[in-house]
């Protein structure tokens, strides 16, 4: 069976930065008990409708679950514990922004063992234009008092924003690397629909770098990473050593099994032999009715078609250096991976295989969905 987890989504944020589309909400003095305990309802919901299991790995992702203190994350953590079991060494992660620093320690107190920063630049003109309520200083601090409690750090950083040379991008990245993480997540900065960020590239008020800019930031980015000891082994992510990677992320990357509570979160699991995806109330008054109305938060549940899992199964595996399961996927599909496409792939240099596994080249993971889709036809 597949290694478990449990992802929970925290809506709230104290302002919301430009660029996000996540299922995000101004806090603005909302009530936390009420969304608490309807996640906690709908974590015993999914228990007893789909089995208990152990999980290696309880994500408290957002929006900015740092926004909560100690005891409401002590009682996230004991009612997984409680309705799950979590394994001995289950991966505690809080995504915290910097400027909550001061919760830390308490949060560490109750149990969270790792903590994913979102300082997203160490650059003060460039976090003004992202929208951030920190400065680069506030960012460094935050990643020491992270360390000080003595569990694992890992930094979210955007790069590829408007106007950002690559000599800048290197020193910045080259000191990022030189903080006390195990852990670095780059994001390139992606102008979302809808967002604010859009509105202003429409109106010519941004201009992100074109594709061979932002490709060339990339190629940098492995350089300076690998140079540092920092090696890639997903797309977007790289970590000092082998147990220094997102245990949870790796999860979502080997389609193995999690549950998702929270508005918006998003599940997958197998049950009784059919993987499950479903789908929580986006916003929050919606899905704490739809807790205290159905007993479950979620809007939606289906059954994923195999040719649907197999695709799934494709999409995230080839963006990790393990690669994708090519017999996972046959048995799937039942037929295999294009072999045609395998080998005009390979030959181009996007990507490598072997009987058990494909994966993407450095070169081929600028183009990761377009291989999948290939892969898949
Ligand atoms: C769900 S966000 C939450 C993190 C946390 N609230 C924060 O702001 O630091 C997770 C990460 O996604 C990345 N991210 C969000 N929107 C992005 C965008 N439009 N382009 C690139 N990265 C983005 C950021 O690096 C962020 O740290
Ligand atoms: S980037 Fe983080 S703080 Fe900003 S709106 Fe998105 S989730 Fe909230």
């Amino acid at each position: 069976m597949s290694a478990f987890g449990i992802y929970v989504h925290w809506p709230y944020c104290a302002a919301i930065c430009p660029y996000c589309d996540f299922n995000v909400y101004r806090a603005r003095g909302a009530e936390n008990a009420p969304l608490l305990d309807a996640i906690i309802a709908d974590m015993e919901a999914h228990a007893q409708r789909f089995g208990r299991r152990e999980a290696v790995s309880l994500f408290l992702g957002g929006g900015t679950p740092s926004l909560l203190r100690g005891h409401e994350i002590a009682k996230l953590i004991d009612a997984a514990s409680r309705i799950y079991t979590l394994a001995a060494d289950c991966e505690i992660t809080l995504e915290a922004n910097p400027e909550d620093h001061a919760l830390f320690a308490e949060q560490a107190a109750a149990g969270v063992n790792r903590f994913s920063v979102g300082a997203q630049a160490f650059d003060d003109a460039a976090l003004k234009a992202l929208g951030r309520r920190h400065d680069a200083h506030a960012s460094r601090r935050a990643i020491d008092v992270a360390a000080a409690t003595g569990r694992r750090v890992s930094l979210d950083l955007i790069y590829a924003r408007e106007g950002q040379g690559e000599a800048e991008w290197r020193e910045e990245l080259t000191r990022a690397l030189e903080l006390p993480v195990e852990h670095v997540s780059l994001y390139q900065l992606t102008i979302e629909p809808k967002t604010a960020f859009a509105r202003r590239v429409d109106r010519g008020q941004i201009v992100p770098p074109d594709d061979e800019k932002a490709a060339t930031l990339y190629e940098l980015t492995q350089e300076v990473c690998e140079a540092a000891g920092f090696p890639g082994y997903e797309i977007s992510n790289h970590a000092r050593s082998e147990s220094a990677r997102a245990l949870h992320n790796l999860l979502y990357w080997r389609s193995a099994d999690w549950i998702g509570v929270g508005p918006g979160a998003h599940g997958r699991f197998t049950h009784a032999a059919a993987r499950i995806a479903t789908e929580a109330q986006a916003r929050v008054s919606d899905y704490i009715d739809a807790v205290r109305e159905h007993g479950v938060g979620w809007i939606e549940e289906s059954t994923l078609t195999n040719e649907e899992n197999a695709d799934e199964v494709l999409l995230m595996g080839v963006r990790t250096i393990e690669g994708a399961e090519l017999q996972r996927i046959a048995a799937l599909r039942g037929r295999p991976v294009n072999p045609e496409a395998l080998t005009w792939l390979s030959e181009r240099g996007l990507i490598e295989y072997d009987n058990d596994r494909v994966r993407l080249t450095a070169r081929g993971r600028l183009v990761a969905n377009t291989i999948a889709a290939e892969l898949a036809a």
